[in-house]
């Protein structure tokens, strides 16, 4: 989504914002724009394209001032142009703001607005928000923020830059985060928009505000009434924030994961036993998530069933409005979210608690809003993940998921943890073969994916990796279903990839492999064992405990995803139209 920051402090804002916007590039990308205010002014300089394109054309990090605010834009209301670029700015220039969200009642307020002699310069529904702080803006800062929040309809979080050198923020079911360094505040969506200055934060909730005047800061709610939160340490460092010797965040994040799978087992041992007895004492269990993270949910519910006999239906978060539909006090809602920010996610939450069901969490950002609102949540601890197509968090939450079964399901897993994380050295650093393979897929138009069992999520995931990172069409299937549509589209040119280690669904997987070479695709099998089916061969290692299978699976196709993007010219890092954290619906 969108990403906005705010700084007042005693050095020049703009090189700070331009910085904390590259930083938080990934929740939104395209579009940028700073206003700053100097000299009793306000300046604004805003453009289509990255960041650091943008700063290159409008010079924003040499506009002057120490007190500002900026934006990086998903556009969701209006085209992505110059002027749908945020801040937005009232009539008089005297107020300049940067929106996240969604503002439902816009259309009605726009006409309110124009009927009072506003005049508009963008489509957005967040120029709303700059000409309804104006009209207040006369009875003061504070009643500005407050009539101002109380009229918009929807999700936000605001922040905005006045004429007399005030920087306000406002918070609802969008986050804001608030650092607190030691010459000066910032105001941001996302820690990452401030670790390089300062690892305390203040988390707002929703239905507050913030003021930071005269370098001081006041939080209160809709209401006017002062609220205190507390300064919390964050436990990121600036040097997990950084690429390092990788070309990109992706590769980077792809190289990691093999210590994620050993963080992922570091868990606060009180945390995990509640988690486990509120999931082992449900009558019914539903398990969401979005993207990535529902392909999560998919092996968690194998996990539950194969080791416990435990019961649980999954749920794509979107979806959950129509099926979550009959949980009551004795019911669980797991859900799951690298960001906990996600905003299907949180609407299942709501759904559940409002039916009184109890909710877990697993999360990589423990500040975020599922994190906050869980009756436990567990952490899959891979540090910040800044590629927008999930690759590490992905692994961290199988790793976490084995962690949880294994700890209901009395030591099921037990063996072999320590050799999984070697597995996964040895497949991270066995790039080449999967580089060879990439070569031969480059132009490929279709890419089918074929597992079975615990390797179908697997396949699900490949596809969408490879739709993410390649912008190719891709597809994961059953592998038994091949026989009901999908060997209809097997012929020449065709590439199919095999899921296929040598466990249980190894045979069928195999006369699938014949089924589809029969008729002229080229198959590419992922495996601990060769086969004379196979066209091309990725070797993954053999895993005793055939459970983990599907963290050595995903890391190639990671890696097969990540080279096609590169064979295409396409950034890996921030892929066309997509958001890492999609907060609005
Ligand atoms: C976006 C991202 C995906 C991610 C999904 C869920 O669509 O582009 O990579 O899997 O959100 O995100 P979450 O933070 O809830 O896991």
């Amino acid at each position: 989504m969108c990403s906005i920051i705010g700084y007042k402090g005693k050095n020049a804002a703009a090189p700070i914002l331009v910085d904390s916007l590259k930083r938080m590039e990934y929740r939104g990308y395209d579009s940028v724009g700073v206003a700053t205010f100097d000299s009793g002014s306000i300046l604004v300089r805003k453009g289509t394209g990255k960041v650091l394109e943008v700063n290159r054309n409008l010079n924003i990090d040499q506009m002057a001032g120490k007190i500002g605010i900026g934006h990086t834009r998903w556009a969701t209301h209006g085209g992505v142009t110059d002027k749908n670029a945020h801040p937005h700015s009232a009539c008089k220039n005297d107020i300049a703001v940067v929106h996240n969200g969604i503002i439902e009642n816009y259309q009605e307020l726009k006409e309110e607005l124009i009927g009072a002699g506003h005049t508009f310069a963008s489509e957005t529904d967040s120029e709303v928000i700059a000409h309804l702080l104006e009209i207040h803006y006369s009875s003061g800062v504070k009643e500005a923020m407050i009539e101002t929040c109380k009229r918009l309809r929807g999700n936000f979080a605001i922040v905005a830059v006045f004429q007399d050198g005030t920087i306000c923020g406002a918070r609802y079911e969008e986050p804001l985060v608030i650092g607190v360094a030691n010459d000066g505040y910032f105001v941001s969506s996302d820690v990452l928009g401030f670790l390089e200055y300062t690892d305390k934060a203040i988390f707002l909730e929703n239905g507050d505000i913030c003021i930071v005047d005269n370098s001081k800061l006041e939080i209160f709610d809709f209401e006017g009434r002062p609220i205190a939160h507390p300064i919390t340490q964050v436990a990121w460092e600036l040097g997990d924030i950084d690429k390092g010797k990788y070309a990109h965040y992706t590769l980077k994040e792809i190289n990691e994961q093999r210590l994620t799978v050993v963080h992922a087992g570091r868990q606060d041992q009180a945390m995990m036993n509640k988690f486990c007895d509120i999931l082992a004492s449900a009558k019914d269990i539903y398990i969401t998530g979005s993207g990535t993270s529902y392909h999560s949910t998919l092996i968690f519910k194998h996990m539950l069933a194969r080791f416990g006999k435990i019961r649980a239906e999954t749920v794509v978060s979107s979806e959950s409005q129509y099926a979550l539909t009959s949980m009551d006090r004795n019911s669980v809602l797991v859900a799951i979210s690298q960001s906990g920010e996600t905003a299907d996610v949180l609407d299942s939450v709501r759904l559940a608690r409002n039916q009184g069901s109890k909710i877990l969490s697993i999360v990589n950002v423990t500040t975020s809003s599922l994190a906050r609102i869980s009756d436990a949540c567990l952490s899959t601890n891979c540090g910040p993940e800044i590629g927008v197509a999930a690759t590490k968090s992905f692994t961290g939450q199988l790793a976490l998921i084995y962690n949880i079964t294994d700890r209901l399901c009395e030591k099921c897993l037990e063996t072999e943890r320590a050799d999984l994380a070697v597995a996964v050295e040895n497949v991270v650093a066995n790039q080449g073969s999967v580089i060879k393979v990439a070569e031969q897929m480059k132009d490929a138009s279709d890419i089918y994916l074929l597992g079975r069992s615990l390797h179908y999520p697997i396949a699900l995931e490949g596809a969408l990796k490879l739709k993410e990172l390649a912008y190719v069409h891709a597809e994961g299937i059953a592998a038994g279903e091949l026989k009901h549509g999908p060997l209809a589209l097997m012929e020449k040119n065709t590439f199919v990839i095999m899921i296929n280690p040598h466990d249980a669904t190894f045979n069928d997987t195999i006369s699938n492999a014949h089924e589809i070479k029969a008729r002229g695709a080229t198959v590419v099998g992922i495996s601990d064992r060769n086969d004379d089916v196979y066209d091309y061969w990725i070797e993954i290692p053999h895993l005793k405990e055939e459970a983990y299978y599907p963290v050595v699976e995903v890391i190639p196709l990671q890696i097969l995803a990540y080279q096609l993007a590169l064979a295409k010219n396409a950034d890996p890092d921030y892929p066309r139209n997509l958001a890492k954290s999609v907060t609005v619906r």
